[in-house]
């Protein structure tokens, strides 16, 4: 795993954007795994400058998202496709037929989540796949759980889950409580993971998922099994983890 130390979260977002541009550059038709939250939203906003000043081209890019609220429409502004559209899409050259985002409102959630695996599968590794990370660990929807789930799935959403989330929303009774998430498959066969985490609230998560053992309870913790990792997190996210002596590279 390499890690990289920033001083805070504007710093820890250039760097891993230009770890995500260096992969748009060498594979302009890259996989590209992408995630939601405000961990991410820098890194968006420096890729959409690297294409408006002609550095990045999305143009053969296709994008897969890890997951999505159940119940809410692509044009809820809190649904994750909404998210992407606005933070990314809707300011780069990406084809949007070629970017893909659970959907909220399917009938049958289940039937959804299959027919996106399916999908996951027929594309083939995410050539990087983005993530941040929840304050318990979770990652995408993957919640602490009894067992590692590998197929995109349904899930229950845990109440420190929905607390986090509630100051999108206008009252904690509107966050759904359900969700469609990859699952730890698909992230497991990117090629390579990028993780973000920035501040203090991250830092018990960062340690117990990269210096604790491996465990559902912990869903970051089986990313210590993947083979080429990168952690870009600013000082007060990695505090905990860098207390165990591991080694930054930067
Ligand atoms: C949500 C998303 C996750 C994200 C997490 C952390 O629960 N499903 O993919 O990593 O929030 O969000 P933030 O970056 O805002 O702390």
């Amino acid at each position: 795993m390499q890690i990289y130390v920033t001083k805070d979260y504007e710093a820890m977002s250039r760097k891993a954007a230009a770890v995500m541009a260096a992969q748009i550059i060498a594979k302009p038709d890259s996989i590209l795994g992408l995630a939601t939250g405000s961990s991410p939203v820098g890194l968006y906003q420096d890729l959409i400058a690297g294409c408006a000043a002609g550095d990045l081209d999305f143009s053969r890019i296709t994008t897969v998202n890890l997951d999505e609220y159940a119940g809410l429409d692509g044009t809820h502004d809190q649904s994750y496709r909404y998210f992407m559209n606005t933070n990314l899409f809707d300011h780069v050259n990406v084809d949007k037929a070629r970017t893909n985002v659970p959907n909220g409102k399917a009938p049958d959630p289940a039937a959804e989540c299959v027919r996106y695996e399916a999908m996951l599968q027929k594309l083939g590794p995410a050539d990087i796949q983005l993530l941040g990370m929840g304050r318990n660990g979770h990652i995408g929807f993957n919640e602490p759980d009894d067992v590692f789930t590998a197929p995109t799935h349904v899930v229950e959403l845990t109440d420190s889950t929905i607390d986090a989330n509630a100051r999108f929303f206008a009252s904690r009774d509107e966050v759904p409580k359900k969700a469609l998430t990859m699952g730890v498959g698909a992230i497991m066969r990117a090629r390579r993971v990028l993780v973000v985490v920035s501040g203090p609230d991250k830092a018990e998560a960062v340690k117990a998922a990269f210096a604790g053992p491996i465990t559902p309870r912990v869903p970051a913790s089986i990313l210590q099994l993947h083979p080429d990792v990168v952690l870009v997190g600013d000082e007060a996210a990695l505090a905990g983890l860098l207390e165990t002596g591991v080694t930054a590279c930067g």
